[in-house]
C-alpha cells in the first residue's frame, strides 16, 4: 500500500523560466536572422502589438535588446545560482541557428552562443531545460509559407531540432518541443505560435477574427513536428526527457446549472486536453475528432503523420499555469482578461495589476485532472505574477505581493504531491524581468530580479535582488518546506 507522500521529493527541480525572445536581445548580432518575436511592436494594457512585415523606423520592438542576456547571461546565471537553482528553462532562437531557416549548414556562431550559455549553467550545476520553439521562428518563414499554415515547416524544424539534440547530447537532458501548443486553438496563436501572417498589411498581435480551420491546421503540423523530433531525439540520445507544453486554464463553471458544467467540461476537453492527448497517448481523442466535425474542421491528415504521432509521444507533461477559466451559457456576463484569453469574471478571485485572476487552489485541481489522466511525471515550467515593482528609496523592492503569489503556489503544489501527483520540478516565470509577450511592456514584472530596463527601451539594465530572491532562496534551500 502507498503512503502520503510529505513535501517534495529530494531531487525536486526548483529552478525559473524565460523566453528567448523576451531576454536574449542581440536580434541582429552573430548571424541571426530576424525571428517572428523580432516584428512585434511594443503595446501596453490598452493598446494592442502590431506586427509588421518590414522594420520601421522610429518604431520600438521590445525583443531587439529585451533585457539583454545576450550579453549579460553570465552574470544572470551566477544570480541563479546564487538562488539556488537546480534548473533553468530558457529557448532556442530558431532564427539564430538558421537566419532564414532554409540554410542547409546551421549558423555556428549562433550555435557557440547557446554553447557558452549551457556551459556556464553546467558549470554551477543547473541543468538547462530547453524549448525549442517558444513564440519563435524565422520571419523569412513566414513571409515565404505563412508559418506553421504550410506542411513544408514538418521536415525544416525537425533538422534545426536534430542540429541541437546531436550539439547538446551529452550536455542537456530536458527538452520541450513548442512552448503552450495548444495556443493555436485560441485565434491569438495564429501569428504568435503559428507565425501565419494572412493579410498583406501590418496585423494586430492577437488577432480576434480568423480562421479556425487555419489554426487547426497549423497546430496539426505542429503536432506532427512534435513527435518526429521526439522520434529522432531518441535515437541521438535515449535518455533524453522530451516533453509536452500546455497553456492550461482551470475550467470552472460558473454555476451549477449542467449547462455551465459541460461548457466547463468541453472547454478541459478541448483547449486543455486536445493537444496533450495526442502528444502522450498518439491520437486525437473522440472529443477532438467530434469538435473538428462539429466545426466543418477538415484536416491535411496522412496515414504517415498518424504514425509518428503514434511513435513519438512524450516523457514526460510540462504547463504554464496563470488563471483559471469560468464557463457560462449566459452571454451577459463580465469578462476578464488572462494570456491573452479572455473568460468570464469570477466574482471568488483576486487580480492581479494586469487584470488576471489568481487562483493557487486552481493550480491543486490542475495538478490533479492532468496526473490522474495521464500519470506521467509532471513539471510547473511556468507560474507568475506579472506587477509593477517600486523602488523604495533605500534602493530596495519590497514584492510581498509576489512572495505571497508564489507561497500559495507552493502550498498548492505540496497538497498535489499529497494527492499522490508525481510533480518533478518548478521553473516560476520569469525569474528575471523580461518583455511581457502580450503587452510588450517592461513594466509587467515577473521576476525576483529587477532588471533597469523600461516600457520606452531606456534604462541601464542593471540588475538588482527584490525580495523575493531571498526568500526563494530560502524556499529552495530548505526544499520547499520554509515558506515564511
Ligand atoms: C505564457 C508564455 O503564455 O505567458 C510566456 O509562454 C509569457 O512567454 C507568459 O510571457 C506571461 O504572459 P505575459 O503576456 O504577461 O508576458
Amino acid at each position: 500500500m502507498k503512503t502520503v507522500r510529505e513535501g517534495f521529493p529530494e531531487d525536486f527541480l526548483w529552478g525559473g523560466a524565460t523566453s528567448a525572445i523576451q531576454i536574449e536581445g542581440g536580434y541582429d548580432k552573430g548571424g541571426k536572422g530576424l525571428g517572428t518575436g523580432d516584428m512585434v511592436t511594443v503595446g501596453s494594457r490598452t493598446s494592442r502589438r502590431r506586427v509588421t512585415r518590414e522594420l520601421q523606423e522610429g518604431v520600438f520592438y521590445p525583443s531587439h535588446e529585451a533585457i539583454d542576456f545576450y550579453h549579460r547571461y553570465k552574470e544572470d546565471i551566477a544570480l541563479f545560482a546564487e538562488m539556488g537553482f537546480k534548473i533553468f528553462r530558457m529557448s532556442i532562437s530558431w532564427s539564430r541557428i538558421f537566419p532564414t531557416g532554409e540554410e542547409t549548414e546551421p549558423n555556428e556562431e549562433g550555435l557557440k552562443f547557446y554553447d557558452n550559455v549551457i556551459g556556464e549553467l553546467k558549470k554551477y550545476g543547473i541543468e538547462p531545460l530547453i524549448t525549442l520553439s517558444h513564440y519563435e521562428l524565422p520571419f523569412a518563414l513566414s513571409l515565404k509559407y505563412n508559418g506553421w499554415g504550410s506542411r513544408k515547416l514538418i521536415d525544416l524544424f525537425v533538422n534545426y531540432s536534430e542540429v541541437l539534440f546531436s550539439r547538446y547530447k551529452d550536455s542537456v537532458k530536458y527538452w520541450i518541443t513548442f512552448n503552450e501548443l495548444n495556443c493555436l486553438l485560441k485565434p491569438y496563436g495564429t501569428y504568435i505560435a503559428g507565425g501565419m501572417l494572412s493579410e498583406n498589411s501590418d496585423l494586430t498581435y492577437d488577432l480576434e477574427a480568423d480562421t479556425k480551420q487555419e489554426r487547426l491546421q497549423a497546430m496539426h503540423y505542429q503536432l506532427v513536428a512534435s513527435a518526429k523530433a521526439v522520434i529522432r531525439g531518441r535515437e541521438i540520445n535515449p535518455e533524453f526527457r522530451i516533453g509536452c507544453m500546455i497553456t492550461y486554464h482551470t475550467p470552472y463553471p460558473y454555476t451549477c446549472n449542467p449547462d455551465d458544467v459541460m461548457l466547463a467540461q468541453e472547454e478541459d476537453l478541448i483547449n486543455n486536453l486536445l493537444c496533450s492527448d495526442v502528444q502522450i497517448r498518439g491520437e486525437y481523442s473522440g472529443q477532438a475528432v467530434r469538435y473538428m466535425h462539429d466545426h466543418r474542421i477538415a484536416l491535411d491528415i496522412t496515414d504517415e503523420d498518424e504514425a509518428f504521432l503514434k511513435k513519438g509521444c512524450v516523457d514526460y507533461y510540462t504547463f504554464s499555469y496563470y488563471t483559471p477559466f469560468t464557463l457560462s451559457k449566459d452571454p451577459a456576463l463580465e469578462l476578464t482578461s488572462g494570456n491573452m484569453a479572455r473568460g468570464i469574471k469570477n466574482p471568488y478571485l483576486k487580480t492581479s495589476d494586469w487584470g488576471w485572476q489568481i487562483d493557487p487552489q486552481g493550480l491543486r485541481w490542475a495538478l490533479n485532472n492532468i496526473y490522474h489522466r495521464y500519470q506521467i511525471p509532471v513539471m510547473i515550467v511556468e507560474n507568475g505574477l506579472g506587477a509593477a515593482d517600486t523602488i523604495e528609496e533605500d534602493g530596495s523592492i519590497r514584492d510581498d505581493y509576489r512572495i505571497e503569489y508564489f507561497r500559495e503556489h507552493i502550498r498548492a503544489m505540496k497538497e498535489s504531491i499529497r494527492d499522490g501527483v508525481e510533480l518533478i520540478g518548478y521553473t516560476p516565470w520569469g525569474c528575471i524581468d523580461l518583455v511581457s509577450v502580450s503587452t510588450g511592456e517592461m513594466a509587467k514584472r515577473y521576476g525576483m530580479i529587477y532588471v533597469d530596463k523600461h516600457d520606452d527601451g531606456s534604462g541601464t539594465l542593471e540588475r538588482r535582488k527584490k525580495k523575493s530572491f531571498d526568500w526563494y532562496r530560502k524556499v529552495i534551500a530548505t526544499n520547499g518546506e520554509d515558506l515564511t
